[in-house]
């Protein structure tokens, strides 16, 4: 909290342009908007920082920057298990390229013709993506 603050009052200083905590806060409608159907954003002490009863999906919590297929309790395809093992990380052009075609990602990144993602969701505008990386990473 107290580094928000932070972070908002030096943009606030220096005026920058499109900021960090704007696209942050776009994110969090995004996410509720195309996200939260599917999934949550809890964490390690239970409590939900985004989403609500979203299930289909795995917990997002902490995804910014971290391996992929790190939910203990989801049951991740075939797909994103080859990745993960190939030591597929969510910085944020993975993330953004997965988010834009979660199919194509996976096969590109595994050479996997086959590979599949359970993920039947694509976002249009790599500007939203980017927002949602923001606002994830703002919940670490
Ligand atoms: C229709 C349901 C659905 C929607 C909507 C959806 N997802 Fe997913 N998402 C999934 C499923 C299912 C998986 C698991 C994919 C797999 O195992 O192949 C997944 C996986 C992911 C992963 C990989 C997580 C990990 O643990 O490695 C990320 C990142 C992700 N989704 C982000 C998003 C974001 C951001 C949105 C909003 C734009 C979104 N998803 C919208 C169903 C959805």
């Amino acid at each position: 909290m107290i580094r928000k603050l932070a972070i908002g009052f030096a943009l606030l200083i220096s005026g920058a342009g499109p900021s960090l905590a704007q696209d942050a806060s776009e994110g969090a409608a995004i996410f509720d908007a195309q996200c939260a159907a599917c999934h949550v954003v809890r964490d390690a002490a239970g409590q939900t920082l985004a989403g609500r009863t979203g299930r289909l999906g795995p917990n997002l919590f902490g995804i910014a920057g971290q391996p992929a297929g790190q939910d203990a309790e989801y049951r991740y395809g075939a797909g994103l298990k080859a990745a993960a093992e190939d030591g597929l990380l969510w910085d944020e052009a993975n993330f953004i390229a997965y988010l834009e075609d979660p199919n194509d990602f996976l096969r590109s990144y595994t050479g996997d013709r086959g590979a599949r993602s359970k993920m039947a969701w694509q976002v249009r505008l790599k500007s939203e993506a980017a927002d949602l990386y923001a606002f994830l990473a703002s919940l670490d």
